[in-house]
């Protein structure tokens, strides 16, 4: 699917709210995306906009020294399967090498194989495990690495 892909604004905020609220089970309150999109310096923030002007899919990652923490990311359920997603974390992951970053790591949940898969297929691999890392169901954190930093 087409998406154009561009910097996060604070106009993007009512969509990229409900997309986050779909997608996790501990979403982030407005005001954190407020500060990672207006105060954070080390914040990435991107979206995925449809031809129609939609908020499809958001990503948030961080610069910490020399690796890109992906912090948060999700496509609306509305455009999952469908490409979205990869062609958002491929910009993202983009934007990191261009800024220097030599490696992208993330947590994710131990139950959630959708995302893993796809992580996998970018070539991260499973680099740790922190226990009962979410508070909502005490779930398990997966670490996953992509090193060096290259897209699919
Ligand atoms: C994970 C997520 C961001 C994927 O976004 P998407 O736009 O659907 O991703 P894509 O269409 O680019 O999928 C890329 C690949 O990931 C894998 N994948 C995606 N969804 C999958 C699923 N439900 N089951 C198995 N594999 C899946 C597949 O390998 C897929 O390639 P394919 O469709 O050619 O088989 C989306 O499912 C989502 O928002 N989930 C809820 C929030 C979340 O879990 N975020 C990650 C937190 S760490």
């Amino acid at each position: 699917m087409s998406v154009t892909i561009r910097k996060m604004m604070l106009e993007d905020l009512p969509g990229v709210i409900q997309i986050d609220r779909m997608s996790f089970s501990l979403p982030w309150p407005e005001q954190t995306y407020r500060y990672e999109i207006s105060a954070n310096r080390a914040a990435r923030c991107l979206v995925a906009e449809t031809e129609d002007k939609k908020i499809a899919a958001v990503i948030v990652s961080w610069t910490v020294v020399d690796e890109l923490h992906v912090a948060t990311f999700a496509t609306h359920n509305e455009y999952r399967r469908r490409g979205v997603g990869s062609q958002l974390l491929t910009e993202a992951l983009h934007d990191g090498r261009r800024l220097g970053m030599r490696r992208a790591f993330l947590e994710v949940r131990a139950g959630n194989e959708a995302a893993q898969a796809m992580y996998r297929k970018f070539g991260f691999q499973v680099t740790g495990r922190r226990p009962k890392y979410y508070r909502d169901n005490d779930e398990d954190a997966i670490l996953m690495t992509l090193e060096p930093l290259e897209p699919e």
